[in-house]
């Protein structure tokens, strides 16, 4: 099986990235699966229902997202009922929606997605190693094929949770820094992994927003409102391949860019 994830979807200009080059993708490269992070999609921040949908219909099957899961008021009663378009696991009990996605492959395959938040420099309501097990455990018991987006800002922390996760998921698949890194690879027990897929988005930005606005901000400590990049527009994320055991057997890093 092949699987295709595209990492954080930033501002309009990377949701018609996606709307424009995903269905091509996935019959060019024969991808049987797709995961896209959708928590930057409305504005660089959060996601609505209604782009929520625009993804799944650009062929998404499912929709993971991160820690602006709750940017947008209207986002909770929709992931009450979605069972496509995820929350992290960590997020405080008794939040709406889930964190395990379980949709059939295109060959009828079960494949389970899995979104948790790291620990690190980031502000969750429970800590990632109280929830990752579990919800690994529950995943396994539907699929073999299993992808954990694990959203998380430290590299340690994902290198880390790629390595107790190897021997137990396929692939391990970082965002939320928006750069990809180097380092795709198949782990000895058969889980693939990359510290960050990187962003289908506006490069000419810093991670997304306009580089005057994010250079002011910091310079300045004031308040700016962020504004979405538009160009350098790049489709970023990873290619999959893994068999029906749900072990990886391949992993490439994937990057387009739009003219
Ligand atoms: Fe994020």
């Amino acid at each position: 099986m092949r699987i295709l994830f595209l990492a954080d979807v930033f501002g309009s200009a990377g949701r018609h990235a996606v709307e424009e080059r995903l269905p091509g993708l996935r019959e060019e490269l024969g991808i049987d699966f797709c995961v896209v992070n959708g928590e930057n999609v409305a504005d660089g921040r959060g996601i609505t229902p209604k782009l929520a949908d625009k993804i799944l219909a650009a062929g998404a099957d499912v929709v993971t997202l991160g820690n602006h899961v709750w940017a947008r008021d209207e986002i909770g009663p929709y992931l009450a009922t979605s069972e496509r378009v995820i929350r992290p696991a960590n997020v405080a009990l008794g939040s709406p929606g889930r964190a395990l996605a379980v949709a059939p492959a295109v060959d009828g395959t079960p494949v389970s997605v899995v979104n948790v938040l790291g620990s690190l420099f980031l502000d969750v309501a429970r800590g990632m190693f109280e929830v990752l097990d579990d919800i690994v455990e529950e995943a396994r018991k539907k699929a073999k094929v299993v992808i954990v987006d694990f959203h998380a800002e430290a590299t340690s922390e994902k290198v880390a949770v790629a390595r107790w996760l190897d021997g137990k998921v396929t692939a391990v698949i970082g965002t939320h820094t928006h750069v990809q890194t180097s380092d795709a690879r198949v782990q000895p027990g058969g889980t693939a992994a990359i510290t960050d897929a990187g962003m289908t988005g506006p490069h000419d930005s810093v991670i997304g927003v306009e580089a005057d606005l994010a250079i002011r901000r910091m310079r300045t400590g004031m308040p700016v409102r962020f504004r979405p990049a538009e160009s350098g527009v790049r489709l970023e994320g990873v290619v999959v391949d893994c068999g029906a055991d749900g072990r990886a057997t391949a992993i490439e890093a994937l990057r387009v860019a739009l003219p």
